[in-house]
């Protein structure tokens, strides 16, 4: 791995930085709702800003399609620069002649943040004059998203085609502690996996199963293993015509004599939403107009019992729509559950640590790791494209 202190001085060059800015907002006040994916990129920026450096941070946030003023960065910045003693600005813009001038006239120790890269529909494309015009904004790049690093972007895998790279502090941490404690984990090995990137993640889960001695599931992604059962599921989100692939899991998992434990109970709502009322419903009373939002006491009693005996736990995804608090329940006695565990317990993806925080107890994991579904993707062993062109 090409690291920092690879780098030859760092003064007065322009350093592109790629990092994961990708937090949850909080609905109810606008506000970044999750900073953990924000303070673990900070020893990568300081010590650049710290040499001199003239840096220059890109990032994409949610998924927007084009141009979308709800996922602008800037709420992003305006905590960023909260946090740091140097200057930071932003540019409402990605590749343009406004961006070169913005980064010409950047000075030692100073930082500009680009808007979120994927307002441009080249970067999820890996258009390689979209790579180019990007790296031509620096002398160098230091890739510090570790949690994008599943994804094959013109941010994460072009730009290295065209400048030397280097993996950030936080990116090698990642990759160190996950060898460490999941390179071969003590047994019996757990997952819980919930949360709402179903088609992005259940593909991950087949080979997953291979990993481990038992698997738990909630959120979206259990109500589509629900659904491919038979369960009526209302209006819930879920993998809609994932179904069969979520057979083949289970079907594999039996096969393996792999564990996998589903809801057995669910909250049900209306609509999704603060100060909704919920019910407690048995799996096949989901009326047609109503959405599934969290796991029911039974299913929490039933998971805790599944995990007890785990020596590893990894946890990624939600329960339920947990932002809101009256469907935050299941999501929080996950959380209290693996924080009671004796053993060593990974927590990754940017909903699942802002649900740790919610639930007060971050400081109980063994390893809170940025990454969600890149998390996935290294655990079940499948080379990540972001760190295959930091290596060689
Ligand atoms: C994540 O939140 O897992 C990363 O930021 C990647 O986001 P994506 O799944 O939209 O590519």
């Amino acid at each position: 791995l090409r690291r920092m202190k690879d780098m030859d001085s760092v003064y007065n060059k322009r350093i592109l930085v790629r990092v994961d800015f990708n937090v949850p907002i909080d609905p109810q006040t606008g506000y970044v709702g999750d900073e953990t994916r924000i303070q673990a990129v900070l020893p990568t920026l300081n010590q650049l800003l710290r040499a001199g450096a003239r840096v220059v941070v890109m990032s994409h946030k949610g998924r927007p399609h084009g141009w979308d003023e709800t996922q602008s960065l800037a709420p992003v910045v305006r905590y960023v620069q909260s946090l740091l003693d140097y200057p930071v600005r932003f540019i409402d813009s990605i590749v343009s002649d406004e961006t070169t001038e913005a980064v010409n006239a950047l000075k030692p120790g100073e930082m500009l943040i680009l808007q979120n890269l994927r307002f441009d529909p080249r970067e999820q494309a890996n258009d390689p004059e979209f790579a180019k015009a990007l790296a031509a904004l620096g002398d160098a790049y230091v890739d510090d998203a570790f949690s994008t690093a599943h994804r094959s972007d013109a941010s994460i895998v072009g730009i290295p085609q065209y400048l030397p790279a280097y993996a950030g502090h936080l990116m090698e941490t990642e990759v160190m502690t996950l060898e460490h404690i999941l390179g071969r984990p003590a047994r019996p090995y757990w997952a819980i996996v919930g949360g709402a990137k179903v088609p992005d993640k259940l593909a991950m889960l087949l080979r997953l199963v291979d990993k481990l001695d038992g698997l738990v599931l909630g959120g979206a992604m259990a109500t589509t293993f629900l659904a491919a059962k038979g369960y009526p599921i209302g209006r819930s989100l879920y993998g809609q015509g994932l179904e069969t692939q979520a057979l083949d899991i289970l079907s594999k998992a039996q096969a393996r004599h792999v564990p996998v434990i589903l809801p057995e109970d669910v909250m049900v709502a209306p609509a999704i939403g603060p100060n909704v009322p919920s019910r407690l419903c048995a799996l096949d009373d989901v009326h047609d107009d109503e959405h599934i939002v969290d796991i029911g006491p039974m299913t929490v009693q039933r998971m805790a019992e599944a995990i007890e005996a785990s020596r590893t736990v990894l946890w990624n995804g939600p329960m339920g729509v947990f932002e809101y608090d009256a469907f935050a329940y299941g999501t929080l006695m996950v959380a209290n559950k693996v924080a009671d565990m004796r053993c060593a317990v990974v927590v990754g993806g940017g909903d699942t640590v802002a649900a740790i925080a919610k639930a007060g107890v971050s400081s109980r994991m063994t390893h809170i790791s940025t990454g969600g579904g890149a998390l996935l993707q290294w655990v079940e062993g499948e080379e990540l494209p972001g760190l295959r062109v930091l290596y060689a």
